[in-house]
């Protein structure tokens, strides 16, 4: 048969199709231990229980403070999903219909090559591997449908549980970003870590992680 010639425009149109797929709504996306689905206004109340005590939101930007203020951010979340810039999932665990935590992915330029990544779980849930469960599916969501080439992750140092679980996920420690994160009036160093798509899909092959569900 004779050999299709090389059409940049057609691989090009074939991948819009893909990447804007998520705008229009995030994949329902099931692993062993949960289930990631796009945020619901319904949502609120639980997100509200889940993030907002001092264990889980110390090292993080602050959450909304009120059920009313999570019901805004979502509202928000979707328009920045429709617009093609964020996506934020909601962690549900099997057995259960409410979220008890988010995974979400932002581009740091048009077009989502360079992205960063952040999530938060009740603290209930913790140790449980709910979090590495829906980190590898939002992970291969990141690199392989939105096309994310390099996934950066910001976490203060003194937070052992958020670099603990980056390090487990195979992300690489690139440096310190002295006192970038201003939390209750004190600057925080943070740790900056990144994925990359190649080594990602290359961890996935060689040690047979990351199985999309
Ligand atoms: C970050 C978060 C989602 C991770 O979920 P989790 O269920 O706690 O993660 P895991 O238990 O799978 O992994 C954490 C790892 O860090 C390790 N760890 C815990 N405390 C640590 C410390 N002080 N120093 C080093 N490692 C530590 C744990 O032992 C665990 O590794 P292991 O499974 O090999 O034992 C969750 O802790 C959370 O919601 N934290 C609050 C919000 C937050 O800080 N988000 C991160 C922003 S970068």
């Amino acid at each position: 048969m004779e050999k299709m010639p090389y059409q940049p425009e057609l691989e090009r149109a074939q991948a819009d199709v893909i990447t804007s797929d998520w705008r229009n709504a995030l994949p329902v996306l099931v692993g062993k231990k949960v289930t990631l689905r796009e945020l619901e206004v319904t949502d609120a109340a639980a997100l509200f229980a889940m993030l907002t005590p001092e264990e889980v939101s110390r090292f993080i930007s602050p959450p909304p403070t009120t059920v009313a203020g999570f019901e805004r951010f979502i509202m928000w979340a979707s328009a920045e999903r429709a617009a093609g810039r964020y996506a934020c999932f909601a962690v549900v665990p099997h057995g259960m219909q409410t979220a008890v935590g988010i995974f979400q992915v932002r581009q740091l330029e048009p077009g989502f090559a360079t992205a960063e990544w952040g999530f938060a779980l009740g603290s209930a849930f913790w140790g449980t591997g709910m979090f590495m469960d829906g980190a590898e599916m939002v992970l291969n969501f990141a690199i392989e449908t939105v096309g994310v080439l390099r996934l950066e992750a910001r976490a203060a140092v003194a937070n052992g549980r958020g670099n603990g679980a980056l390090r487990k996920l195979g992300a690489v420690q690139e440096g310190v970003l002295r006192r970038s994160f201003l939390k209750n009036g004190e600057f925080l160093d943070q740790m900056l870590w990144s994925i990359l798509g190649e080594e990602w899909r290359l961890n996935k092959v060689v040690f047979g992680k990351g199985s999309v569900h």
